[in-house]
């Protein structure tokens, strides 16, 4: 059976920039709350005019130019969303015609932050099952068009934008997808949330009247589950394949915020240099959040061929996921 690895990497964030203290100017928060409690200083957010397939098509083209193969070479799209242009068709769909990925078949991926750990964690096993030879996993997300601009608690968090990686099949042993450690946990489903537009609440005067087509969160209870099951799941994963914390060279975590990443290496006893934080530019990006920060790690040259990479992520449902491979390029 051949083994999957990641090839290629691309991303996109809008041009606009939200900083925090334009949110101090539309809400009752500052600049030093959200840093001090989140480590966010700005997130960017898409114009009128963009939408999650846009960004996904920035994305994935960057990332077929840095691969060097045509879209047609593509034989499924997996695009990790929660606000997807419509409800249907998949934005996968849209996608896969703006790119002309003739040969693709595809789907969207709901499992908001650990969208992006799960899409990979598919894209592995459609791999190394020999019938997929070239797979595009997308997270990206438009988190502004289901965030109340009047809630505090919420609109400071997030923010919009996509990334890709391209899943091939490699030669060799020593390179490529190494296991992973994926749950999800439903009793959580009350603490995060969208309410409305879905068959349980369809869009009505009134669930627009109170505001129950935007993000609902219970920050502690989220924020406790998030610290718990991020190292827990770590551990898990890396016991599993009997590898020590100490071999982990990057963990790649989900951005949403710094204190959870901070409490997460503290526990799998890794050190800063070992750790991709780049939330303090973007926000939560929800399933962007990953690539755009393997994206960075890249860019910094933090990450070798051979490194073993752990990406985790936590997000509502519950979901949680950690994935172990070993980069490279
Ligand atoms: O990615 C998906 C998963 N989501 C997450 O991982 C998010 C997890 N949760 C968190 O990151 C944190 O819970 C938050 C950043 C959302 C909130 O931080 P916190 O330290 O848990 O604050 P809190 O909700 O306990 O609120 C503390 C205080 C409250 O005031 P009182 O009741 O103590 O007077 C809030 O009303 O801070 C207040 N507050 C704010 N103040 C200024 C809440 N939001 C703000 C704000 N600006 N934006």
């Amino acid at each position: 059976m051949p083994n999957a690895k990641i090839s290629a990497v691309g991303c996109f964030v809008p041009p606009d920039v939200l900083t925090n203290d334009d949110l101090s100017r539309m809400v009752d928060t500052n600049d030093e709350w959200i840093a001090t409690r989140t480590g966010i200083r700005e997130r960017h957010i898409a114009g009128p005019e963009t939408a999650t397939s846009d960004m996904a098509v920035k994305a994935a083209r960057q990332t077929l130019e840095k691969a060097g193969i045509p879209a047609a070479e593509l034989d499924a799209i997996i695009l990790c969303t929660v606000t997807p242009d419509m409800l249907f068709p998949s934005t996968a769909c849209l996608v896969q015609d703006q790119l002309g990925a003739s040969g693709a078949w595809g789907f969207d991926l709901i499992a908001a932050c650990s969208g992006f750990v799960y899409g990979i964690t598919v894209a592995a096993h459609l791999v190394s099952a020999g019938t997929h030879r070239k797979v595009l996993v997308i997270g990206a997300d438009t988190m502004s068009r289901i965030l109340d601009y009047t809630d505090r608690t919420t609109c400071i968090l997030f923010g919009d934008g996509a990334g890709a990686f391209l899943i091939e099949p490699s030669d060799s042993p020593n390179e490529g997808f190494v296991g992973f450690a994926n749950e999800i946990d439903g009793s959580g489903a009350c603490f995060l949330n969208m309410p409305a537009g879905g068959s349980r609440r369809p869009a009505s005067a009134e669930t627009v009247a109170e505001r129950q087509h935007y993000v609902k969160q219970a920050g502690p209870q989220v924020f406790k589950y998030a610290v718990r099951k991020m190292s827990e799941l770590s551990e898990t994963a890396l016991r599993k394949y009997g590898i020590d914390p100490r071999e982990v060279k990057m963990m790649i975590p989900h951005q949403a915020n710094k204190r959870i990443i901070a409490a997460t290496a503290e526990r799998l006893g890794l050190p800063e240099e070992n750790v991709i934080v780049n939330l303090d530019k973007y926000g939560n990006t929800t399933a962007a959040t990953i690539p755009l920060a393997t994206w960075d790690a890249l860019e910094q040259g933090r990450l070798k061929k051979g490194d073993l990479v752990l990406f985790a992520a936590v997000g509502a449902g519950y979901t949680a996921g950690v994935n172990l491979w070993r980069w490279t390029y």
